[in-house]
């Protein structure tokens, strides 16, 4: 079992220059991880899917320079500067230095873009902070060949967590959890863990992503999870989202759609729960997405095709269903749900397996 001691690179030497590209994807929390302790420790187990096309994909050029006593960087965003975004890049390298010693040795360029549109309000945090943990993993792994392809993930997976919690399930697998359970064999509070006893039925899962808001998150999500300190409900929600994994685990392996529904619906609502019962309280759906809600548990019992919702930290609404009933679903959303998407506008994804290589 890898520990935090672990993640310390100690030997490795030294080069003049390398090019490194990755892809990394955003993923959809099933059970939702909300809430947080020192060092992004979760206060409780969360487990997603790994989306497949809305990805981050990051071109990092390194050169080594002279002095190393402070870090060095440019970046550009969709191929031009952005300067605002530096200061996230620098509390990440910050953060990372203790485990990556040799940072202050190169001077970096961080060419990144999304494949999705940005302020679309899909968080592109977590695609992005793995997609640049995986490619300072491609650098160390250059200046010390010896380390393991499972030391390479589960590193990059501690990395990306630092940088934003989430992203350590965005580096490898179909669905993955992140944070100790007792029923879940080597997970751990550092990094995300491949979670692989998939029934079938969830093979190729479908996530429409439909844009209810697309305006900057009303509340970003270290307040949100700063917010469950002092919650009157916290100590009940963290049993519950290991309860929950119990159950989800079970339902992944078996297959059973029925039961898959009523776990991720409940845990989005509970999420929104937490918000909306916190000090200061929050409303971050808006009401197109309660319609949309209730669209779906209409079509769902009129046709008893198994679609479901689910939501993040915001208005957007998931909507996630099995491959076998693809044309049924896309055809309702058309009909149905499209009206209260921003200017119509909805994203068609499904299950990936995560970062890649370029
Ligand atoms: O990774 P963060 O700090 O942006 O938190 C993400 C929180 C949720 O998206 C609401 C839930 C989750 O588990 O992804």
């Amino acid at each position: 079992m890898l520990t935090e001691k672990d993640f310390i690179a100690t030997s490795y030497n030294s080069i003049e220059s390398a090019s490194f590209e990755w892809s990394a994807p955003s993923n959809i929390a099933l059970v939702k991880y909300w809430g947080k302790k020192e060092n992004q420790i979760p206060a409780n187990p969360s487990i997603s899917f790994t989306l497949n096309n809305c990805k981050t994909i990051t071109k990092l050029d390194v050169v080594k320079k002279l002095e190393n006593n402070s870090f060095s960087f440019d970046l550009l965003f969709e191929g031009k500067p952005k300067e605002d975004f530096k200061p996230k890049i620098q509390k990440f390298f910050e953060r990372i230095e203790k485990y990556c010693p040799f940072l202050k040795d190169y001077h970096f360029k961080i060419d990144t873009q999304n494949t999705f549109p940005h302020s679309s309000g899909i968080a592109s945090s977590a695609s992005g902070m793995a997609a640049l943990a995986m490619n300072i993993m491609s650098l160390e792994k250059t200046i010390n060949p010896a380390i393991s392809d499972d030391y390479f993930y589960s590193k990059a997976s501690f990395l990306a967590r630092l940088g934003s919690g989430s992203a350590c399930r965005s580096i490898k697998g179909e669905v993955v959890v992140w944070g100790n359970h007792v029923q879940i064999n080597g997970s751990s509070d550092l990094f995300g863990v491949e979670f692989s006893e998939i029934h079938s039925n969830f093979k190729n899962y479908q996530d429409t992503i439909l844009l209810v808001d697309k305006g900057e998150k009303q509340v970003s999500s270290t307040v949100g999870h700063d917010l469950m300190h002092n919650h009157p409900y916290a100590e009940r929600r963290f049993a519950q989202a290991h309860e929950n994994l119990s159950q989800i685990k079970a339902i992944l392996s078996s297959g059973n759609v029925a039961e898959f529904i009523k776990i991720v619906e409940s845990e989005a609502l509970t999420l929104h729960a937490m918000m909306m019962t916190s000090m200061p309280y929050f409303i971050l759906m808006k009401p197109n997405t309660l319609e949309i809600i209730n669209k779906i548990w209409k079509f769902r019992n009129g046709t008893q095709i198994p679609v479901c919702f689910t939501l993040d930290a915001g208005a957007n609404v998931h909507v996630l269903y099995p491959e076998s009933v693809k044309e049924n679903v896309l055809q309702f959303i058309q009909d149905e749900l499209v009206g209260y998407c921003q200017n119509g506008q909805y994203i068609c994804d499904e299950i990936g397996n995560g970062a890649k290589s370029n």
